[in-house]
């Protein structure tokens, strides 16, 4: 079989955006601040992210949010049992898409940035694209996927004894930290690396690499194949022909 291409997903203009995030927040600061830049104000589809949304109401995003000017929610998540965890999920949900409503203008893509809560279908469903199995909801991820998924990845890959490791940002679906890739970037584990400076390497990548996929979005440069082999739609990047 084939592969088959599929054209892109469709970009408003501006690509009004809800960032999610439970934590520090300097992912969601990176992306406020490339933002504000004249090169994403220039740019023909300018991301404006007009509203976060956090479950944490001690999260650092909030006050970043008050930074600069952008509402911020805290939408917290339901308590309960083990019994009733996936009717807490579907009603959380519901929150957050209750909360999108909110926004005047039309939220069409949503951005995870150290959002610690697993989204369902339901909240996929809202930024589905018409014509692919895809929704306008990324992630990044402080890991080389597929390897180390999951809430502890640097951790993980520490423990494990990798010599390199990096972070990748993807397209968010059903499971966790599985959806298309977008972007990664790598580096190498040192011998006399610790936890903390591994994981300070790693953010100080995670930064720019988000920036950049934001770019890769708005320039309209993702292009999606269906792989018949795996029923995994990929993603292909379009180089400019200046760039290395
Ligand atoms: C980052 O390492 C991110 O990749 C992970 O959680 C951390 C959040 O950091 N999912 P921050 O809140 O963006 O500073």
């Amino acid at each position: 079989l084939k592969d088959s291409f599929i054209e892109t997903i469709s970009l408003s203009n501006p690509i009004n955006a809800v960032l999610l995030a439970s934590g520090r927040g300097s992912n969601a600061k990176a992306l406020l601040e490339y933002c504000r830049s004249e090169e994403n104000l220039k740019s023909q589809n300018p991301w404006n992210i007009c509203l976060i949304i956090t479950d944490n109401p001690n999260a650092g995003i909030i006050s970043i949010a008050k930074d600069f000017g952008v509402h911020c929610e805290v939408v917290e998540y339901p308590k309960g049992t083990k019994e009733n965890a996936v009717e807490r999920r579907e009603q959380y949900s519901a929150s957050l898409i209750k909360t999108l409503k909110i926004n005047e203008a039309e939220i069409t893509f949503a951005i995870c940035a150290g959002f610690m809560k697993i989204l369902t279908s339901s909240f996929l469903d809202y930024f589905k694209e018409s014509h692919i199995e895809l929704s306008r909801v990324i992630n990044i991820h402080p890991s080389l996927l597929p390897s180390f998924p999951g809430a502890h990845a640097y951790e993980d890959a520490f423990a494990y004894g990798v010599a390199v490791s990096g972070a990748t940002t993807h397209f968010v679906d059903e499971k966790i930290d599985n959806g298309p890739i977008i972007a990664q970037s790598i580096f190498n584990r040192s011998p006399s690396d610790t936890l903390g400076s591994f994981k300070a390497k790693g953010l100080s990548q995670e930064h720019p690499l988000f920036v950049k996929t934001l770019k890769i979005i708005q320039n309209n440069k993702l292009r999606f194949i269906e792989q018949p082999q795996n029923s995994r739609l990929v993603v292909q990047i379009i180089e400019d022909e200046n760039e290395n």
